[in-house]
């Protein structure tokens, strides 16, 4: 917090309206916070029903964070469903958080951009893919910035601000910016692959999951690490980051050579990615983490 107001508010215009696109754990959340915040959101997914578990998560945080009801409904109010994208061509930024798939990203890109209005920048939260890899999708590939938000968005401060070779310092700037127009720190970082965060986590959570494959059950992993003065251990945060999305991650950064624990290969294969479907590394009952399976 400290460092927060060190860094000051900005001079550029504030984003009143922001358009997120994919309502899963990590767009739904980042809505939640952008309209806890005074941002006006329009979110969209593939379904309704899949907007819905973001619209209630927020709602808990809302009752959580603002307390009064007319502050509560206000918050609400600005966080507006929206299955057929209308919010694209009035948002001053889009942020995508669809699935972690480049060509998945690039077809969604190539929809998005005509719809756009002038001067507003179009953000990806992609963890792991370099956005050169995004940008040749896009007609005008200095509207593209990384704004690289963390899980649980609630509770992280750090958003990585991501510059590809194309993205000109005034997007980053804006980037930085809207960070801290919505009380998150902003990381300017080059877009090289695990940007700065990843690129250090992502080793620590690789050993701590071959230590899984060498027998050492997840419970004493993540406990020593807690000892450790770790707020989280690893496996459990493998489990809640997603061992889908982890998975991606340590493709884009696997070296040749580089060894891929064999329990997280088989969960992932049977599409056990952790918090999110129930069972990972540990049995996910009510949002916890209760036996490792
Ligand atoms: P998720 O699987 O929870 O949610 C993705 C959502 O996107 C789903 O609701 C899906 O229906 C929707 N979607 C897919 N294609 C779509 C399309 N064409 N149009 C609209 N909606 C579409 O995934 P999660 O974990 O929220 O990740 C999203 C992005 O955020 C990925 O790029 C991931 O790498 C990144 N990320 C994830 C973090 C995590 O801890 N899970 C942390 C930081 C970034």
């Amino acid at each position: 917090q400290d460092r927060l107001k060190a860094l000051g508010k900005s001079d550029l215009p504030p984003i009143r309206h922001l358009h997120v696109i994919g309502a899963g754990a990590m767009g739904g959340d980042i809505a939640a916070w952008a309209s806890l915040r005074g941002v006006t959101v329009t979110l969209q997914d593939l379904a309704p029903e899949r907007i819905a578990p973001a619209i209630k998560r927020a709602h808990e945080l809302y009752t959580k964070r603002l307390k009064l009801p007319h502050l509560i409904q206000a918050a609400m109010d600005r966080l507006i469903p929206d299955v057929a994208g209308s919010g694209v061509a009035k948002a001053d930024l889009i942020i995508e958080a669809i699935v972690e798939n480049a060509e998945v990203k690039k077809k969604l890109f190539a929809q998005v951009e005509p719809k756009m209005k002038a001067g507003a920048i179009l953000a990806s939260n992609t963890s792991s893919i370099p956005l050169q890899e995004l940008f040749d999708a896009l007609k005008r590939p200095e509207r593209l910035v990384g704004l690289h938000f963390f899980n649980p968005v609630a509770q992280m401060m750090l958003v990585e601000i991501v510059e590809s070779p194309r993205t000109p310092q005034h997007v980053m700037l804006a980037g930085q910016a809207f960070a801290k127009q919505i009380d998150k720190l902003p990381l300017p970082c080059k877009s090289a692959p695990g940007f700065l965060v990843n690129r250090v986590l992502t080793p620590y959570l690789n050993e701590a999951m071959l230590m899984v494959d060498e027998g050492i059950p997840p419970e004493t992993i993540d406990a020593a690490a807690k000892d450790f003065g770790m707020p989280m251990g690893p496996i459990e945060l493998a489990d809640m980051v997603g061992l889908d999305v982890g998975w991606a991650v340590g493709q884009e950064l696997a070296k040749p050579g580089a060894i891929v624990p064999k329990k997280l290969k088989a969960l992932v294969d049977g599409k056990r990615f952790g918090k999110k479907s129930g069972e990972g590394f540990y049995k996910w009952v009510n949002g916890k983490p209760v036996k490792s399976s």
